[in-house]
């Protein structure tokens, strides 16, 4: 699939500090919009839809979890913050590409998708996902 194909492309760096999960209060912000705006589809515990990899009968996707055992943690900050803002458009899925992801920039301010993304990253807490974070965030920066 093209977004993780966009995966090992991007320059960004995975640690924006408006995402910072160690931000208390952006954390208990992002929470509050997350149950409001993203829970319906990608699960109260982010756990995504039922057969999330599977095509559903109209041709796309079902929302994936956003826990750890998802794909989201896999893409940098920046990345992250341009999906939920724009949704599946350039650069980050192909033109017309088919998605039920709304695009949030009119019903979410910049900084409340950044709480959002501090409050997922918040529930990133294995060591395996730490360290591989950490990596993309230390090639991006030699990448710049
Ligand atoms: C109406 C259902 C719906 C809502 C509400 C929704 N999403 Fe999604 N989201 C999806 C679907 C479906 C996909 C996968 C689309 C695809 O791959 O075609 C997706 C994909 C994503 C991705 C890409 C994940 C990846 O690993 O590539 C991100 C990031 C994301 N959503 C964040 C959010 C956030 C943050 C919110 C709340 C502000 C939200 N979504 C609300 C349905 C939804």
């Amino acid at each position: 699939m093209s977004l993780v194909a966009a995966c090992g492309e991007s320059p960004d760096p995975g640690d924006d500090p408006r995402a910072d999960p160690r931000d208390g209060a952006r954390v208990a912000l992002g929470a509050r919009v997350y149950a409001q705006h993203c829970a319906a589809c990608h699960g109260a515990k982010l756990e995504g839809q039922r057969d999330w990899r599977k095509r559903l009968a109209n041709g796309r996707l079902p929302a994936p979890p956003h826990d750890e055992s998802g794909h989201t943690w896999h893409h940098p900050d920046r990345m992250l913050f341009t999906l939920t803002r724009n949704g599946l458009v350039p650069p980050y899925a192909p033109e017309k590409y088919a998605s039920d992801m709304p695009a949030f920039a009119s019903k979410l301010a910049d900084d409340e998708i950044w709480a959002v993304l501090a409050y997922l990253k918040s529930q990133w807490t294995s060591a395996d996902v730490l360290a591989a974070r950490a990596e993309m965030t230390r090639n991006a920066k030699e990448n710049r």
